[in-house]
């Protein structure tokens, strides 16, 4: 079976990864890839987002599988397009993927539904949106309605933070056409987790649970990213959280996605915040997360072709998905400047022996000449497994330290609020 994976940053790297494990797949692409995924796959110079040249090369290649990776190409409706034109790809449609390419109409669907999430309120106008704040006070939660590159949300912890994150969403049009609506939340406090599932839109069947890293800096200090490490399982995630989560969140949400007309197939991505009161949702996205999927994928036992063709057939209850009973931890290398501006070209050293149980999953890499340089903002992501979270995160740092790059910073706490739990 010939598979197209879209994207070109970590998360598409583990997904050509897992997707190489297959003995269905002969031959694998990735639009756009990148000097890691290259090794894996052949790379063609294709954007994610180039919706009729991914579809050109799908028909011309006779791809029998595309996977997408990123949000962007989701909510453009790539899997509309390519379905229309008769080719198998695995996604959410247009419709469905908008639970993360609308933040007001996922809250909307959220508050219908009953899906326990912070309260919030929506604005079409500044001045509107700037005296809700003074009358509610900090700390609050602005977000731009629409994408955003992971940094339309701005936890603000003073009402001046809050008022300059309206005038940036609002008057300045930081985030373009994303920034017409804008919702105000209510500041929840607790542990996040993500949690990730598969759905045909009939079944839920979660995956391991996992935990992203969003500040720039050790003990969560600093700027928001896109996520500077992760790990699995997560220890905030009980027995107890899972059930709940199961029945009022997930199994709610996609019954309801069908009851709006907007069925939903693929990977939902439930992001959480869990308090003594149980979890509620912070955000729904429409596809694994970056960096979440490195861990999670390292842990999946079944055969991922072997899900995806369950979901597209609708017969997802059939299958049995088996996870490893071991741990991941995987520790994102970042460009120093990031998530501000970066240098770019930076040449990466010490990638030729990992270690055992590590996979260097690449994010933004290019090749020059015979050497393989930063060429984005997160670089790699060092991920290893072992049989409990203490050992992964061992071999993660060990790895970690045979790598370097002029400028390079990474987080050296990733995965220590699992281990207060587990103490
Ligand atoms: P989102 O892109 O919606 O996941 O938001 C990015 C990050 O902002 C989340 O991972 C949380 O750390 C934080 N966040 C979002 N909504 C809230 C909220 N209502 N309360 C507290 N933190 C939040
Ligand atoms: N790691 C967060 C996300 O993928 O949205």
């Amino acid at each position: 079976m010939k598979v197209l994976v879209v994207g070109g940053g970590g998360r598409e790297h583990a997904l050509v990864w897992k997707l190489k494990l297959s003995p269905r797949v002969t031959k694998i692409y990735c639009a756009p890839g990148n000097a890691g995924i290259a090794r894996d796959a052949d790379c063609i110079n294709i954007s994610a987002g180039d919706i009729q040249g991914l579809l050109d090369f799908a028909l011309k290649n006779k791809i029998d599988l595309t996977v997408v990776g990123p949000e962007v190409p989701l909510n453009a409706g790539i899997v509309d397009r390519f379905e229309e034109a008769g080719l198998k790809i695995f996604g959410p449609s247009r419709l469905a993927a908008e639970i993360e390419g609308s933040k007001v109409l996922s809250k909307e669907i959220m508050a219908k539904y009953g899906i326990p999430t912070a309260s919030y309120a929506v604005f079409t106008d500044p001045a509107e949106a700037t005296s809700y704040i003074k009358r509610i006070g900090a700390p609050c939660v602005v977000k731009a309605d629409g994408l955003a590159a992971g940094k339309g949300v701005i936890v603000a912890l003073d009402e001046e933070s809050a008022l300059e994150a309206v005038r940036s969403i609002m008057v300045d049009k930081d985030f373009g056409v994303s920034g017409e609506r804008l919702v105000v939340e209510e500041c929840l406090v607790g542990e996040e987790v993500s949690i990730l599932a598969f759905t045909d839109g009939v079944s839920v069947v979660p995956m391991i649970s996992s935990q992203d890293h969003k500040r720039a800096y050790d003990h969560d200090q600093g700027p928001n990213t896109g996520g500077m490490g992760a790990y699995a399982p997560a220890p905030v995630y009980t027995a107890e959280v899972h059930r709940r989560t199961m029945e009022e969140i997930l199994i709610p949400m996609v019954r309801a996605m069908n009851d709006e007309g907007r069925t939903y197939r693929g990977v939902i991505y439930a992001g959480l915040m869990v308090d003594e009161s149980g979890p509620k949702v912070l955000e729904f996205n429409a596809r694994f997360g970056d960096p979440e999927a490195q861990p999670v994928l390292m842990l999946l036992e079944t055969d991922l072709v072997d899900i995806i063709e369950a979901i597209l057939d609708s017969r997802l209850e059939q299958i049995e998905i088996k996870w490893k009973d071991q741990a991941a931890v995987c520790v994102v290398l970042a460009s120093g400047g990031y998530p501000g501006s970066y240098g770019k070209g930076k040449v990466i050293y010490g990638l030729e022996e990992p270690g055992e149980h590590v996979v260097v999953f690449h994010a933004g890499t290019a090749a020059q000449d015979d050497e393989i340089v930063t060429a984005g903002g997160r670089v790699l992501g060092v991920t290893a497994t072992g049989p409990d979270i203490p050992s992964a995160i061992e071999r993660a740092y060990a790895a970690v330290e045979k790598i370097h790059f002029d400028g390079m910073h990474y987080r050296h706490d990733v995965g220590r609020k699992a281990l207060e739990r587990i103490k």
